[in-house]
């Protein structure tokens, strides 16, 4: 695996990467890695040629006041995981050279970025769109993995791609989960022992609301119960608890078409979020 630091080294990698027409997949990632975002890798290797990943942890996209800071960071170790899963070029961006002085240009997709985690972190998908962005036209993939367990940035990167017209399929991968349920994520780092089971209450609260509205309860019963079952756990601010549509990400009140589960909730200093399929049979 090539490892590269300076944007100018990047056009000559990809130049050989690609070789004679071979596929790249791009697996963007703010480091810290996990199984799922070595699960996207793994996909990249089975509808590319070759795998490129990122590390960036992205000031553009964090708030005042959000973890920025002490977000966790384990470049030797992610470069290991990566060698490991099949990545053949790994760049490491800098904040220098994607933010250059002077720059000026925000993308912002409307609609689909405005509620949900758009309102609760004012600015954060501007950020996700102006890098994803720059990364895709940097890279120029065929195809960019993005996992499901982020749905809305999906959502936002789907829209993106699509309103720009760049030539990159994007595809979703499903939400990889420890063994009791919760969805893996970097930030689990920061939960103590204590935190850490009851955050078990999310998945488990999202699951039964998923069951109960596939089965036919009522949409916001089936909501309130969702939510209380994340207050008892010590869930505080509970930001969102909703059913939306799968495409739009806008709320609906009754089921219909295909839907999603989606929740986000603050558990001591750590935020918190999934979501899920809702299938009625
Ligand atoms: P990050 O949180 O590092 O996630 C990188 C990719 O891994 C995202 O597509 C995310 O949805 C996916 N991912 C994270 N946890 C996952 C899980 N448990 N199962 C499946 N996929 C998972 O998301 C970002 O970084 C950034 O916003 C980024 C897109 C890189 C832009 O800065």
């Amino acid at each position: 695996m090539q490892i590269i630091r300076e944007i100018s080294a990047l056009e000559p990698a990809l130049w050989s990467l690609r070789g004679k027409g071979e596929r790249i997949a791009l697996v963007p990632t703010m480091g810290a890695l996990h199984e799922g975002h070595l699960t996207l890798v793994r996909e990249g290797r089975r509808r590319a040629d070759k795998v490129a990943a990122t590390i960036f942890v992205n000031p553009l996209q964090f708030g005042a006041g959000e973890d920025l800071d002490r977000y966790p960071r384990q470049e030797e170790a992610d470069a290991a995981l990566l060698r490991a899963a099949g990545c053949d070029l790994l760049w490491l961006p800098t904040a220098a050279q994607l933010y250059p002085p002077g720059f000026a240009t925000t993308i912002r997709v409307a609609g689909v970025s405005e509620r949900w985690d758009g309102a609760a972190r004012p600015g954060h998908f501007d950020g996700v769109a102006t890098v994803v962005a720059k990364l895709l036209l940097a890279v120029r993939p065929d195809v960019a993995l993005f996992g499901e367990k982020d749905f809305q940035q999906l959502a936002v990167i789907r829209r993106l791609v699509a309103d720009l017209a760049l030539p990159i399929e994007v595809a979703g991968v499903a939400t990889v989960r420890d063994s009791d349920g919760l969805a893996l994520s970097s930030r689990n780092a920061y939960l103590s022992a204590e935190e850490r089971r009851r955050a078990l209450a999310l998945p488990e609260a999202l699951r039964e609301a998923a069951a109960a509205i596939a089965g036919g309860a009522p949409v916001a019963a089936s909501l309130e119960t969702a939510a209380a079952r994340l207050w008892a756990a010590g869930f505080d601010p509970i930001d969102y608890v909703a059913l939306v549509d799968a495409e739009s990400l806008e709320p609906l009140a009754e089921a219909r078409g295909r839907m999603r589960l989606i929740a986000a909730a603050r558990l001591g200093t750590t935020r918190l979020i999934d979501n899920l399929p809702v299938e009625r049979s």
